[in-house]
């Protein structure tokens, strides 16, 4: 080894040892006849010292080191003078004194400082994101990660789960995203599908009779890209045989307690519901506007619909009588908003699809005055009535919004999250996690006219609800279950069917004739003849569980080699184009349209 410790490891326990370390020059200060030099590698920063009397040579080759530039440095420990030592820095009671230093490779000038965490601009932070992984941040974040990773094999090893790999060249896999397509060049015209999930073949291990299996599996998406979307992203796959929903409930909600202490004493996140709290989705959408509500702050909406229906206000009278919400959120001690703010948080509810936002401002102090547009239309007896039901103080604000139920949830929706940024609510070192229950299994798609599933198509509905499918496809309810943290949907699952018939009429509801049907899934379906125990499963969403649980805006934040906001790889510049021959090969030609060229 070039090196005898990490510069992350010495102390004074060290003192007068004589060591070698290597890594890369964090910062060079040159002070009379001695330079000091930080030596940076993942395990942290040492200082080393450079004196011209006692180490000649050595001083003139750290004359002309520079930021970045590899070195390896020999010499011994010594305790650094009082008053000198630096308490942010684990190894700051002590120093190398160098005798022999070797230049292992110089750097140029990176193009952004390594040193510091400071902002940076994000392509160029992914244009060179070697330089960027070598920053503090993201070098904690990965190795989060990896641990989580491991407590995750750990947790189910223990468990008695076999970790089974599926194949990456597969056929489409409905998750409701477009697939990303990969050319056979053996079989002209066809083409192989990257897996959206393993979901068919983790259902097929079951039928292989497996009953415990998990993948950390990558799955491919060809969608619009967010913060928490990558065209490629990390699931924990699961799949377990004989289990009933509330066997997966307990054992992730048990993995996923276990996951926050493996990274509280990195990242100092705090588990704030335990056990996890479990809503219906349909008490998510109206308490919270929707179905991954953020618990780690209240702002809950108060239904208001039945007093707003006695008021003179055309809006809400109209809305009562077509069967529509009138819905409210009270903001504490926000009252004070002027009709500036107030028009903002108007255009906050028109750009999330309402066509306004009454409000109703208290004044601070006994007065018992209210600055409201629909005052007017309000007795007073209507107005203390509404004032009551939203548990509103002086000084507090009650945001209203009226329209169809999926309007009014997303206006409040988004301006609760815009208050609990605004108040500071939202704390990223707390995980608030909840189970939502009880979907439907199917959503109406207008545009097609048939039902569509709303998680996937081998979602069983509740046995209870099977009549229904006949009748009522639109009260039928799934077994579905979708886990919540902090805002975000880091886990989706559910019991699945494991009978031929069931499947082949969920098939028929949702559009897929016989023929089809057998063409896409005929695999499944032919093994659901051969004994397919009962069986479920879920797949928590790595990326998203490891941002929470880092604190971070994104999950660009915990991927080594992220793709940009437009898919694209900006460090190697993928994609790119193909070869002539390869796509010869391939049996590809490409035709651009004329905009594109
Ligand atoms: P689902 O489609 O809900 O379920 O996905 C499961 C979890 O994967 C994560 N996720 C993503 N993360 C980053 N980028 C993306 N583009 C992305 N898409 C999804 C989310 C999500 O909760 N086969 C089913 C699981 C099952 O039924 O067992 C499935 O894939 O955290
Ligand atoms: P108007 O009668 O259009 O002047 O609206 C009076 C107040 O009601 C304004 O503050 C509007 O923003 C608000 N408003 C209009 N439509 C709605 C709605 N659908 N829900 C809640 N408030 C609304």
């Amino acid at each position: 080894m070039l090196k005898t410790h990490t510069c992350g490891e010495l102390r004074l326990t060290h003192d007068g040892q004589s060591v070698k370390l290597a890594g890369w020059v964090n910062r060079v200060r040159a002070q009379g006849g001695v330079i000091f030099i930080d030596l940076r590698d993942r395990w942290g920063i040492t200082q080393t010292v450079v004196d011209v009397q006692s180490a000649p040579e050595a001083h003139a080759a750290a004359e002309k080191v520079g930021r970045e530039d590899v070195l390896q440095i020999e010499g011994t420990v010594r305790a650094r003078p009082a008053g000198m030592t630096n308490p942010n820095l684990a190894t700051g009671e002590i120093e190398v004194e160098v005798r022999q230093l070797r230049v292992l490779n110089a750097a140029k000038t990176p193009p952004f400082d390594v040193s510091s965490d400071g902002k940076v601009d994000e392509a160029l932070r992914l244009k060179y994101r070697y330089l960027d992984l070598r920053r503090h941040r993201l070098q904690r974040n990965l190795i989060l990660r990896g641990k989580i990773t491991k407590a995750i094999r750990d947790y189910l090893y223990e468990r008695d789960f076999v970790e089974i790999e599926t194949p990456i060249l597969f056929k489409t896999t409905p998750e409701g995203a477009r697939d990303y397509l990969v050319p056979s060049r053996v079989h002209p015209g066809k083409f192989y599908a990257l897996p959206q999930s393993p979901q068919q073949l983790k259902q097929l291990l079951m039928v292989a009779g497996f009953e415990r299996y998990f993948q950390i599996a990558r799955c491919f998406r060809d969608e619009d890209q967010r913060g928490d979307r990558q065209p490629e992203f990390t699931q924990l796959d699961l799949e377990m045989s004989f289990v009933e929903r509330e066997d997966v409930l307990n054992l992730i909600e048990g993995l996923m307690i276990h996951l926050v202490q493996v990274a509280a004493p990195i990242t100092g996140c705090q588990l704030v519901t335990q056990p996890f709290p479990r809503l219906t989705l349909q008490e998510a959408m109206l308490k919270y506007g929707t179905d991954k509500p953020d618990l780690r702050y209240g702002l809950e909406i108060v239904d208001i619909t039945d007093l707003a229906a006695q008021t003179g206000f055309r809006v809400f009278a109209e809305n009562a009588a077509a069967g529509n919400p009138t819905r409210a959120l009270r903001i504490p001690n926000c009252g004070h908003y002027s009709r500036k703010q107030l028009d903002e948080l108007t255009e906050i509810a028109k750009s999330a699809g309402g066509k306004g936002l009454a409000y109703i401002a208290l004044e601070s102090g006994d007065s018992g005055q209210v600055k409201s547009p629909i005052g007017k239309f309000l007795s007073v007896e209507q107005m203390s009535a509404l004032i009551e039901r939203m548990g509103a103080q002086p000084g507090d604000l009650i945001l209203i919004a009226s329209d169809t139920h999926a309007t009014v949830c997303a206006v409040l929706d988004t301006l609760r999250q815009e208050f609990a940024a605004r108040l500071g609510l939202a704390d990223p070192k707390k995980i608030a996690f909840c189970w939502i229950v009880d979907f439907p299994l199917f959503e109406w798609n207008a545009d097609e006219q048939r039902w569509d599933p709303s998680h996937h198509l081998f979602t069983a509905p509740m046995p209870e609800d099977i009549p229904l499918l006949d009748s009522d496809p639109s009260r039928v309810r799934g077994q579905q279950y979708d886990l919540a943290c902090n805002g975000y949907e880091v886990a989706g699952g559910s019991i699945r069917i494991h009978d031929r018939a069931l499947q082949e009429k969920i098939f028929g509801l949702i559009g897929l004739d016989v023929e089809d049907a057998k063409q896409r899934f005929g695999h499944m379906l032919e093994a659901f003849e051969y004994g397919t125990p009962p069986h479920g499963g879920i797949a928590p969403g790595i990326d998203r569980l490891v941002m929470l649980l880092a604190g971070e805006p994104n999950i660009r934040e915990v991927i080594a080699f992220p793709k940009s906001q437009q898919a694209a790889d900006l460090m190697a510049g993928a994609p790119s184009e193909a070869d002539p021959h390869q796509l010869a090969e391939l049996h590809i030609r490409v035709v651009t349209a004329p905009e594109e060229r």
